[in-house]
């Protein structure tokens, strides 16, 4: 059985960090409500369980709790924060308010060199962001790090291989958080280690191959990371009982049907289907200008579009999902649990939930840069494992207000335009996502002699490391010139071009 960490969610928002270290030091690690039955973490057979931190008290009513038979188990634990707190009055000791809320760097000082602080000098940086604190330990525990604010910072039970810490070594603030992780896993659970993304492509064709059997699954290929590093797994597993289903719709960029065909088709050679319904979509979308109804007339033309090819394709009792680990989480907490809803996917547009086929899902444990990581083990290009997301409604929701062919083309030009400039720049690799946006208004302009009354392009060009926040990338201005020259002489139609410099929130990414 594959040595598994499992990582217990309090609500902390630094789950996925913890799982991140974790993986990082070549543990396999999943991440679990609080909630979860003892039955399924008996299942996953875990090494080690780490509490993660969250924003409730363990001193209210109705805090989250946690079955009672992962305290006494045997199982070496880590807790963080609400996690250490809640292991403190659980196994009889006590927590109080703290006399305030201590919120960013400290210091804390080792009082213990061993188990989590082997080999760690005196002192030690920390981030800590926490309103009650462990003020009584529990039996058989010893007081292993403390700090001016705080008299029991870490708390141990070597018998038990139970810890606790109060600051959070999950982030980058705690500079050596990721050694008490190793230290944790290797010294005290006695983990072996030894996993990586190879290892998970092993895996994930295994229960691929378990899952579908002697099945055929249909691959809605959208050309971006997940579906492709989706499609590559699939491929591997099952080869030409996997369909790889890919639709133009008309709203992409430039050349980039032909690339998505080439590379698919020609290059990488998965069992591949090309839909060209362009001219469907682009007619659907005729006098829509309200974004959410743009979204809405996509949606249901990509589920007809789907459904047709589905009835030529011929039978499929699979369908195969790029969906992450931030994706499952947003529809459990959309759906108040852990849900077997189809999530409706962004990349394809929400699929229909009576097409009846059972769900793929290899990489619904990962994260974006793990999945990057994964598809260039599976073999994948870079050309394809960077791309930038693209939102699934593509360039309707760049061509703000009516999306028309004459106006779809004047963002490709300008688009493409901005994607060559940018590749000179130093700093390519920190944008998120960069990409030229046709406004909905005209302004006047003078060419030559000629007075211009034309369009206008906002260039939007970001950093970010999820998508939810983000933040206007410092271009330098003689490469904004640049573009701004070039898409004003070379694209008919285009007199003024101007920097979006809002960062997200109070925007959003996308202009709609
Ligand atoms: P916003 O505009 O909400 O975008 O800041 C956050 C991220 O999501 C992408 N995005 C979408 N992706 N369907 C998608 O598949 C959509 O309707 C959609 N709207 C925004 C956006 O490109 C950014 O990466």
């Amino acid at each position: 059985m594959r040595e598994t960490v499992l990582v217990l969610d309090f609500g902390s928002q630094y789950c996925q960090l913890i799982a991140r270290r974790v993986r990082s030091l070549g543990v396999y690690c999943e991440i679990l409500p609080c909630s979860v039955s003892w039955q399924e973490i008996q299942g996953h057979g875990p090494g080690a369980i780490i509490f993660s931190g969250g924003p409730a008290s363990v001193l209210d009513e109705g805090s989250p709790q946690v079955d009672e038979r992962v305290l006494c188990a045997g199982i070496p634990i880590l807790g963080i924060c609400y996690g250490m707190q809640l292991m403190g009055v659980r196994l009889g000791g006590m927590v109080q308010k703290a006399d305030s809320r201590e919120y960013g760097p400290a210091i804390v000082e080792v009082d213990r060199h061993e188990g989590l602080f082997e080999g760690f000098a005196d002192t030690l940086d920390v981030w800590m962001s926490h309103g009650d604190q462990v003020d009584r330990l529990p039996e058989g525990f010893v007081t292993l790090a403390h700090s001016a604010t705080c008299p029991m910072a870490a708390m141990g039970n070597e018998e038990k291989g139970m810890y606790g810490v109060q600051f959070h070594p999950e982030v980058v603030h705690t500079p050596r958080g990721i050694e008490v992780f190793r230290n944790f896993l290797f010294g005290v659970a006695g983990c072996k280690g030894g996993w990586s993304m190879r290892s998970f492509i092993d895996e994930a064709v295994e229960r691929i191959r378990a899952q579908v059997g002697e099945g055929r699954v249909l691959c809605a290929l959208s050309g971006g990371v997940d579906s492709a590093v989706t499609a590559a797994l699939l491929n591997r597993a099952i080869g030409e009982r996997s369909v790889c289903v890919f639709v133009d719709n008309g709203l992409l960029r430039k050349g980039e049907a032909e690339s998505i065909c080439t590379f698919f088709r020609d290059e990488y050679q998965v069992n591949f289907c090309f839909v060209d319904a362009a001219d469907r979509f682009v007619d659907a979308l005729a006098g829509v200008v309200e974004p959410e109804q743009k979204r809405k007339v996509i949606g249901e033309m990509f589920i007809n579009v789907f459904r047709d090819e589905v009835t030529r394709l011929g039978e499929f009792g699979f369908l195969a999902q790029g969906t992450l680990y931030p994706d499952v989480i947003e529809s459990q907490s959309a759906h108040g649990g852990p849900s077997a809803t189809i999530k409706s996917h962004h990349n394809v547009g929400g699929l229909p939930q009576d097409l009846e086929f059972a769900l793929v899902e290899p990489l619904r444990d990962l994260f974006k840069d793990e999945v990057r990581v994964l598809g260039r083990d599976l073999g994948l290009p870079d050309k394809i494992v960077q791309r930038q997301p693209f939102p699934g409604p593509g360039l309707a929701v760049r061509v703000i207000g009516e999306v028309t062919r004459e106006r779809l083309h004047i963002l490709r030009e300008a688009d493409v335009r901005v994607q060559e400039e940018l590749a000179r720049f130093s700093g390519y690799g920190d944008i998120w996502q960069s990409f030229a946006v046709l406004l909905p208004v005209k302004s006047v302009g003078v060419m030559g002699d000629e007075r211009t009354y034309a369009n206008v392009v906002a260039l939007r060009i970001v950093s970010s490391s999820d998508g939810m926040t983000c933040d206007w990338v410092k271009v330098p201005y003689e490469i904004l010139g640049r573009i701004s020259n070039r898409i004003i002489n070379e694209v008919r139609g285009v007199n003024r071009v101007v920097f979006d410099i809002s960062p997200k929130p109070p925007s959003t990414i996308e202009w709609e």
